[in-house]
């Protein structure tokens, strides 16, 4: 695998780009929203909070900011937690009716990415399938620029305040897919890490589990330098492979998560594990957000789609489902021990971030070393052993990895190339862990 770019081939990349976020973090932040939606030229906007949020504190900070700044509000709470179709199109609706000049989501990744389909769908008007991905979806490009929106996001998972994707579960045809284009980045993030103080344990963990997946799968990527160089600089795509930037997010990232997560998941309390745990999703999230996921990430949505039987810890209020952390590094294990021969090292380097010693690590235990990382972790936390405990069994091997193989945007990413029949072999391996 070609990893330097002074010696790549001719025909190989070796130009990675940097796309910058606007950002803010730390303890207070979110009273500063109401100033920085008048920066961005808001004087209407369409709030959008997660229903368990909007009771609480952050959400009474946000109103009263926004307000001070004397801009006019509309909210609404209408967020389905893992939006479908049906979610994104109330959510379009809500919007167009409205007259804004700016967004505004408080929430977990559902409540971010719904209110970057209500900017899109009510922006430029289409059916759903126009923008999601291709072959799922038709690929099409986001016309013009959208109105700005400012991400604040209360858990510390999914990054999407940093990324500019927004994921659909597309019920009738059994698979999550996304719309995925700079256009749809938040003009800002406000990151308070406070506001996962009321945040149950087993949504930090779950959350968690999200942050540390995808900075490890961004972390071993394939690198950039192992693409086809790109025809012109409009051709080169978003998710670009491992590159040198990216890395220091992501080792950063698992190292932080991998010492505070199980502290942050067991005491909402521990201000220091959660201030730590958001710190570390913000920088997985930077570095996901262009160096993109692989496997875990590609195999999570038919996991997440094909049974609603499970009630994890912490989501007891909300109908059966597996949440997006679950869903994801339930097959971590499984799937790095896929990718480790092919570089080792990297999958060593992440295990050593997370925590495991790995003075008798070589090229051959380096899956193991790192699946056993997670795994530890996952019990650790009380997660689910496996996809047994979330309602599959063999029988159902074959769709889930159809449902995954469909999944060519991440699955392009991973270091190895892998078959559908990979795919099935890799959910076996994730049946039960312990
Ligand atoms: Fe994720």
């Amino acid at each position: 695998m070609v990893v330097n770019p002074f010696l790549s081939e001719k025909d190989h990349e070796s130009v990675f780009t940097i796309a910058t976020q606007n950002l803010k973090f730390g303890v207070g932040a979110l009273g500063e929203l109401g100033a920085d939606a008048k920066a961005l030229g808001m004087s209407r906007v369409a709030l959008f909070i997660d229903p368990a949020v909007a009771p609480t504190e952050p959400a009474d900070t946000a109103r009263q900011s926004l307000r001070a700044a004397g801009i006019d509000v509309a909210e609404t709470t209408d967020i389905k937690c893992e939006p479908d179709s049906a979610a994104f199109d109330a959510a379009a609706k809500f919007a167009q009716g409205g007259d804004f000049d700016g967004f505004v989501s408080l929430g977990g990744g559902s409540t971010i990415d719904t209110a970057k389909a209500a900017n899109l769908f009510s922006s430029y008007p289409d059916d759903l399938l126009a923008y999601i991905n291709a072959p799922i979806g038709r690929g099409k490009p986001i016309p013009g620029p959208l109105k700005p929106h400012i991400a604040c996001p209360t858990t510390s998972g999914t990054g999407s305040e940093t990324t500019g994707i927004t994921i659909v579960d597309l019920t009738d045809q059994g698979v999550k897919s996304g719309i995925a284009s700079p256009r749809l980045k938040p003009a800002l993030a406000i990151v308070d890490p406070t506001v996962t103080a009321s945040m149950p344990g087993g949504v930090v963990a779950a959350t968690g589990f999200d942050v540390l997946t995808h900075a490890v799968e961004s972390y071993t990527a394939r690198p950039f330098t192992s693409r086809a160089r790109p025809d012109g600089p409009a051709a080169r795509p978003p998710y670009q492979g491992s590159t040198p930037y990216n890395d220091i997010g992501a080792i950063a990232a698992i190292r932080i998560g991998g010492r505070y997560l199980k502290r942050a998941a067991a005491d909402a309390s521990d201000l220091e594990a959660r201030y730590q745990l958001m710190f570390a999703a913000t920088l997985a999230g930077l570095a996901f957000g262009t160096a993109g996921v692989h496997i875990p990430h590609a195999m999570s949505y038919s996991v997440a789609t094909l049974k609603h039987e499970y009630v994890a810890s912490g989501y007891e209020r909300l109908a059966p489902m597996v949440p997006h952390g679950i869903a994801v590094v339930i097959n971590a294990p499984a799937a790095f021990r896929f990718t480790a021969p092919v570089n080792p090292e990297r999958h060593l380097a992440a295990a050593e971030a997370m925590g495991a010693d790995i003075r008798d690590g070589s090229n051959e235990t380096a899956g193991d070393i790192l699946a056993g990382a997670f795994i530890e972790l996952m019990r650790d936390t009380g997660l689910p052993n496996g996809l047994v405990d979330l309602g599959y069994d063999e029988d159902d091997i074959p769709a889930l990895a159809k449902g995954a193989f469909a999944q060519q945007r991440p699955l392009i990413m991973a270091p190895r190339e892998v078959s559908e029949a990979d795919l099935a072999e890799i959910y076996r391996g994730a049946m039960r862990y312990w």
